[in-house]
């Protein structure tokens, strides 16, 4: 595959999974821009900035110094010069991050780091996958394959709340899929790019899939 594969869905799909295997499949790079929302989102809590204040927001973003890595094997997340890759997943992060990304010069902001990103990468390897909420719809149109991952809500905060617990973190499923519904809500109702499947995405429903199911559809769709 040559391009841009745009893989986007709300929390919980297995869209991380998906779109780091589908790359090394594919053998080509692989970007989070959710990571990008979240540690803009990092560096608002630790300036003690107030999320629902926009411009505040826009301040830190302006000024943190981002870095994030575009190699599937190993997607580092750098802010300030520190590795944030576990920080980032925290709850704090987790519940202030969509109101950070509804800020619309943020988003601004990170669309044109992720465009440039996504030109180099197109340009060393030839491909990569994207992962995001808006990728289909404004980051990438022209992208080769766009798909919207999609699965139930009680699907969705079972596998997040397993991947907490992976990780360490206490994750009771009711609280998780109560936090997991908040999220997509405030993410799919915000005025600047909600999150929404663009007209011509192929929509996946993973509810009762594996993931090397996924994977494959995902493959054969590439290659189509
Ligand atoms: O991993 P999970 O799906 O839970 O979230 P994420 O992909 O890390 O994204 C975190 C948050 O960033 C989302 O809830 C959105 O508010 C925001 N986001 C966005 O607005 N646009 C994107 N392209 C990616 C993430």
């Amino acid at each position: 595959l040559r391009g841009v594969v745009a893989l986007d869905g709300p929390s919980g799909t297995g869209k991380t999974t998906v779109a780091r295997k589908l790359a090394e499949r594919l053998d080509a790079g692989y970007l989070d821009t959710g990571a990008m929302y979240r540690a803009v989102t990092l560096a608002a809590l630790r300036a003690g900035v107030d999320v629902g204040d926009p411009d505040a927001v826009i301040a830190v973003a302006e000024s943190a110094d981002l870095g994030v890595g575009t190699d599937p094997d190993q997607p580092v997340v750098v802010l300030d010069e520190e590795d944030v890759g576990e920080q980032i997943r925290g709850a704090e992060v987790t519940s202030a991050v969509s109101a950070v990304a509804a800020v619309p010069h943020v988003r601004e902001m990170l669309v044109e780091v992720q465009r440039a990103i996504i030109d180099d990468v197109v340009d060393e390897l030839g491909g990569i996958v994207v992962e995001g909420r808006d990728i289909g719809t404004v980051v990438a149109p022209d992208a080769a394959l766009k798909v919207y991952l999609t699965a139930s809500a009680e699907v969705r905060a079972g596998r997040r709340s397993a991947q907490d617990t992976a990780s360490g973190r206490q994750a009771d499923v009711e609280d998780v899929q109560a936090a997991v519904e908040r999220r997509d809500s405030l993410d799919a109702g915000r005025a600047a790019d909600p999150m929404r499947p663009a007209a011509d995405a192929e929509e996946l429903d993973t509810s009762d899939l594996e993931l090397e199911q996924v994977i494959a559809a995902l493959v054969e769709l590439a290659a189509a």
